[in-house]
């Protein structure tokens, strides 16, 4: 969700930042802005408008070259998508200018404390903050100002400052939102996301929260909570570029499905030593402490939780719940004596996570993180901490994040739970079997067509198929914007088999073959009542009319599979819908507001 980029050094800042915003347009944004410093004119330039990065490049064509800039792509949660509530947001003296990501949750109270009933410019939370610094100014250090502005603020927020009297110099600051600084012998950049720094930067440091950064061409200071000076730490920058690029595909999220076998492959590589499952023993010991997994998630993740239960119950021992993490920050249940959390996040950054990850704490529980992004904020503030080594994920739709929690999910299970089944095998048996289906999928193309021009569209399964039912569904709502559902196959006839009209498409999921011929019996239910039916089977349990027949695969692994087809029967509906694939509308990729 937004995304904040900022460049102090001997390059072109305008093209530095424009470059870093491009990249971050996956997170999901409405209004695009930038400023850069006028040396002729010494002065603070403003460029920003709602709509794309594109339409920024274009406004500011003429900009004087500058050292200096900060840069913002917004996603609105305080007033409306509009050129003026568009960021950067400059003080009415001019003397300031501000990016912010986040909320500020106390503005209003601020505004009347503070700024005197001011009329503001914009409807935003953000221009109080700039309002506020510059009437601070007016009476102690710009430093002293930022300290006292930041120390007032409640909500989250990535900033990023200017000052017209110290035109040299860029100040960070941040809490709960992400915030990264990059370093090359060229200059310093800063940003949300590694993805926008990665092209400039040698090293880089992720931000702690509450922390404050002075940005200046020959050197940085960094100033922690107590706002005393400390040694800002970085780490050499391993971020492949490439990775993030679209190569020879039309769209990321194609690119993303394709990719599918690799990141299984990718996962033995950083997994196995030889043949050796390497799972950090203090998270074995930290579940063998525990009675009870508590799995916290949204969306896709939290899919991927549902099956990670089901393969922790069928390979352990342990019990798990899996909670919708909004729900569960504030309505956690009770909790069993000894529990274990476990946040699955492809992003790091999901805000109602990070809502639990505080809570936890507090209560002083131990918590693990499976996610994507090692540097992201879920990452460092839990105990321990899993990668999933599915490389940059750029489509809004997540999909090879998706197979790779999977994959660490078992992986983990089957560690606790002292499997000796060759898992190692199986595993490279599934990136074969995934390779080979990717490579003749022709027939979900013409499958898609009948969802195309459907009002909505069912996806049914038992067991693990219902829990890959509800992604399947998932990704056809968030990029075609046709209504799906995944369903229990047993539970349609309770209701929601009212909905089943003439041709109402019903994909139904067959995995597992204990409830094979019930979920069956449930699509030829739907069958007699006009449903358009598609099988999706495996090998070992397909019929002869099934529309898809997968390899088979290991049995614990057999989600990994099943999910493919479902993939790319939502990518071509939405292809054939003339949908913003990558970038489907009011959605953000991470999403760091609650
Ligand atoms: C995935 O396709 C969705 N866009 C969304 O549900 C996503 O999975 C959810 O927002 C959680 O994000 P996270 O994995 O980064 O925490
Ligand atoms: N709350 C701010 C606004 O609505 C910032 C939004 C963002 O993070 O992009 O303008």
């Amino acid at each position: 969700m937004c995304g904040i980029v900022g460049y102090l050094g001997n390059e072109d800042a305008k093209a530095i930042v424009l470059n870093g915003l491009f990249k971050l347009e996956y997170r999901g944004y409405d209004s695009a802005g930038l400023s850069l410093y006028n040396e002729k004119k010494q002065r603070f330039d403003m460029y920003k408008d709602q709509g794309r990065v594109a339409h920024l490049e274009a406004l500011s064509k003429d900009a004087e070259r500058s050292s200096i800039g900060i840069g913002h792509t917004r996603w609105a949660t305080h007033g409306k998508v509009n050129q003026i509530n568009a960021h950067p947001h400059v003080s009415h003296s001019k003397r300031f200018v501000v990016v912010h990501n986040g909320v500020i949750e106390n503005y209003k109270a601020l505004k009347r404390d503070f700024l005197n009933g001011m009329t503001l410019e914009s409807e935003t939370d953000t221009e109080v903050i700039v309002q506020m610094l510059d009437s601070f100014a007016q009476n102690m250090s710009t430093k002293d100002a930022v300290q006292k502005t930041l120390g007032l603020l409640k909500g989250s927020y990535a900033l990023l400052i200017l000052d017209q009297k110290h035109p040299d110099r860029l100040v960070a600051a941040k809490n709960k939102s992400p915030l990264i600084l990059g370093k090359s012998d060229n200059g310093f950049i800063v940003a949300s996301d590694l993805v926008a720094l990665s092209k400039h930067s040698d090293c880089f440091a992720p931000l702690d929260d509450y922390s404050v950064v002075v940005v200046k061409k020959d050197k940085v200071s960094y100033f922690n909570r107590e706002n005393s000076p400390v040694e800002m730490v970085f780490e050499p920058m391993d971020f492949d570029d490439n990775l993030a690029e679209m190569g020879p595909y039309p769209h990321f999220m194609l690119k993303e499905i394709m990719e599918q076998p690799l990141v299984v492959r990718t996962i033995i590589n950083k997994y196995f030593d030889e043949d050796v499952l390497k799972i950090k023993p203090d998270i074995i010991e930290a579940l063998n402490n525990s009675d009870r997994v508590y799995v916290l998630a949204a969306g896709t993740s939290m899919h991927a939780g549902f099956v990670g239960k089901r393969l922790f119950e069928k390979m352990t021992d342990l019990p798990v719940e899996v909670h919708i993490a909004s729900e569960f920050a504030y309505h956690a249940p009770t909790f069993s004596e000894k529990p274990f959390f476990v946040l699955i996040s492809q992003s790091g950054e999901t805000a109602d996570l990070r809502a639990c990850l505080v809570h936890i704490k507090e209560l002083k529980h131990r918590v693990l993180t499976i996610t994507n992004v090692r540097t992201s904020t879920l990452a460092r503030e839990a105990d321990y901490f899993l990668e999933i080594f599915a490389g940059p994920e750029i489509a809004v739709a997540s999909t090879k994040a998706y197979t790779a929690q999977l994959i660490v999910l078992t992986l983990l299970a089957y560690a606790y739970g002292k499997q000796t089944f060759d898992i190692r095998k199986a595993l490279s048996e599934l990136a074969h079997a995934m390779e080979s289906y990717l490579a003749d999928f022709e027939a979900v193309e013409t499958l898609a067509k009948t969802v195309l021009t459907k009002r909505n569209a069912f996806f049914i399964g038992r067991g693990v198929d219902y829990y890959v039912s509800l992604e399947a569904a998932l990704k056809l709502k968030e990029i075609s914007y046709i209504q799906a559902e995944g369903f229990a196959a047993g539970e349609l006839k309770h209701g929601t088999i009212a909905l089943i009209e003439e041709n109402t498409p019903v994909f139904g999921l067959i995995s597992d073959k204990r409830i094979a011929l019930n979920t069956r019996s449930n699509l030829d239910e739907v069958r007699s009542r006009g449903a358009r039916t598609v099988t999706i089977s495996i090998d070992s349990l397909s019929e002869e009319d099934d529309a898809i027949i997968l390899p088979d695969v290991h049995e614990y692994l057999r989600p990994t599979m099943m999910v493919l087809p479902t993939q790319l029967i939502a990518y071509y509906a939405a292809l054939q819908r003339g949908c913003d694939i990558d970038k489907p509308r009011n959605l953000a990729k991470s999403v760091t507001v609650e």
